[in-house]
């Protein structure tokens, strides 16, 4: 093989313009000029970084093959000696400076006692785009909120004098072990939080037996974290569905030959909500005359890390295109962000595997119920019109949105949940503290379950029945506010438009 031929950073320096761009990504040159008014988030932070390394803002918001797979090959251009690329000067604000010192004054993990603990130490040492991203819900934050509140509505009739010296809370899901009824649920965008993203997770749910959902939206590549998967590690897979369906097809196959056990479609964002933290945080550009123009695709990049992200979602996925799926794979196929009964027995009739009771973490539509609460509704009503009975191996049910605790997740089991998906809470516990924050999440789950089985008088996930939970509240949207000292403690409240800064004139 020839020695690669280095392009002259120098040289590279002098295509900064949209007229022809070219940026560096891992030590290659490419040319994006063509590509400038299609790239998702927008022209104009690729035009920031024209003829320079554009490495640090690429990572956290790409996965490493993002460039090479959507660049055509005539447009890398090589790698470029390394010594000619000037650094691209990062000023270190006075704002950045208080936040590395909040990270060196994080507590030990050992005072770390809940979950609710990681999300008071992410506030207040994460990037605030990033907390931003992963804190933010749609519209006014209700449906985020009430996600946690139902949880208060649902009270448990323990019974006593049962023999619980042993009590064992491991279960399995579509048909895998786990050592606990929960799994991590897909969040995007894992390097906002933490340069290891997603592989925290991975690493983390194969040391504690936990199955993690792989976002479609991942900020490491899809192989990347199957690599970084133990040998026969779960995994399951989070797909947003492309208007394109051969790449749809391509990734879904893609993720059936690597292994992946089930593969969840996302069905509640064919718009992704309007998540005003987020937006505010104006995610591509600093100048406001700047962020309000659309690119040439109609997308409005005035609208944070969400919206730039996902403008290839398809919002004309329907019902008629489920056969189509079940045509491509043999995984088994779940809906996630179903709302209501009806649409449970849909998936029913169709032969899908199962349903997310799921509203997106609040993300999606304001004033969506909670999963838990949807879950009784679900349970009543296949029961009624399918006679089926929950949990259930051939359709199984699942919820998310708001645990927080192992007695949330066991109030879900009691009504007929296999698993429960948390999401923010191990994206909190990375962002503040790696791959070690989420073992210990993950831990604190375990003695959680623990305490919680003997004080209910189950010794086994399959002792945790519907007679254990009184739901007589459960549909009673007052939510008992406050009512959750922690919770609500942390709850970062939304903010209003602010008046500009007025600059003193020189
Ligand atoms: C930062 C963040 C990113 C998310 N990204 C996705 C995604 O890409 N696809 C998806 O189906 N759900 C996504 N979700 C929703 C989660 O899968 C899940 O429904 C939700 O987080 C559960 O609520 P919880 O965060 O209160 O546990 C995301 C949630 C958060 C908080």
């Amino acid at each position: 093989m020839s020695a690669p031929k280095y392009l002259d950073g120098q040289e590279v320096a002098t295509h900064n313009s949209r007229e022809s761009c070219w940026i560096i990504v891992h030590g290659n040159v490419y040319d994006v000029t063509e590509f400038l008014d299609e790239h998702p988030g927008g022209s104009k932070i690729i035009l920031k970084y024209a003829g320079k390394d554009a490495t640090q803002e690429y990572d956290p918001i790409h996965p490493p093959d993002a460039i090479t797979t959507n660049l055509p090959v005539n447009k890398h251009l090589g790698p470029v000696a390394p010594n000619t690329v000037k650094k691209v000067e990062i000023t270190v604000t006075d704002e950045e400076k208080a936040r590395q010192e909040r990270i060196s004054n994080r507590p030990p993990l050992d005072e770390i006692l809940n979950l609710h603990d990681f999300e008071a130490i992410a506030k207040q040492v994460m990037a605030e785009k990033a907390w931003a991203y992963y804190s933010s819900a749609a519209d006014d934050e209700i449906t985020n909120r009430e996600n946690h509140a139902a949880y208060h509505r649902l009270w448990f009739r323990p019974q006593i004098l049962v023999d619980v010296t042993k009590v064992d809370w491991s279960t399995t899901i579509l048909g895998h072990r786990s050592s606990m009824p929960v799994y991590i649920t897909a969040t995007a965008l894992g390097k906002l939080g933490h340069p290891d993203g997603e592989l925290n997770l991975t690493r983390a749910a194969a040391k504690h037996g936990v199955i993690q959902m792989i976002p479609t939206l991942a900020s490491c590549s899809f192989d990347e974290i199957l690599d970084a998967a133990q040998p026969g590690q779960v995994q399951f897979f989070q797909l947003y569905v492309n208007k394109d369906r051969d790449i749809t097809k391509r990734i879904v196959q893609h993720a059936e030959k690597r292994g992946i056990k089930g593969l969840f479609i996302t069905v509640d964002a064919p718009q992704l909500g309007r998540r005003e933290k987020d937006m505010r945080m104006k995610f591509e550009a600093d100048d406001p005359s700047e962020v309000r123009k659309s690119g040439s695709d109609g997308v409005d990049r005035s609208q944070g890390a969400a919206r730039a992200i996902s403008s290839f979602i398809d919002p004309g996925l329907k019902w008629a295109d489920l056969a189509w799926f079940k045509s491509i794979t043999n995984m088994p196929l779940i809906l996630k962000g179903v709302q209501r009964w009806e649409d449970a027995l849909k998936a029913y009739d169709l032969g899908l595997a199962g349903v997310v009771l799921s509203n997106h973490g609040g993300r999606q539509l304001d004033f969506a119920r909670s999963g838990i609460e949807v879950l009784v509704e679900v349970v009543t009503h296949l029961k009624e019109k399918r006679g089926l009975s929950f949990p259930n191996e051939k359709f199984q049910l699942f919820v998310d949105g708001g645990v927080r605790r192992a007695t949330d997740v066991l109030k879900a089991i009691a009504l007929g949940a296999t698993a429960v998906g948390v999401g923010r809470p191990f994206l909190y516990a990375f962002s503040s503290y790696g791959q070690e924050g989420v073992e210990k999440a993950l831990q604190i789950l375990h003695d959680e379950f623990e305490m919680n089985m003997r004080l209910l008088g189950a010794t086994s996930i399959a002792n945790i029945t519907p007679d254990l939970v009184d739901t007589s509240n459960i549909s009673s949207h007052i939510a008992a506010i406050p009512g959750d000292r922690l919770y609500e403690a942390n709850y970062e409240s939304m903010q209003h438009a602010r008046l500009r800064e007025i600059k003193p004139k020189m």
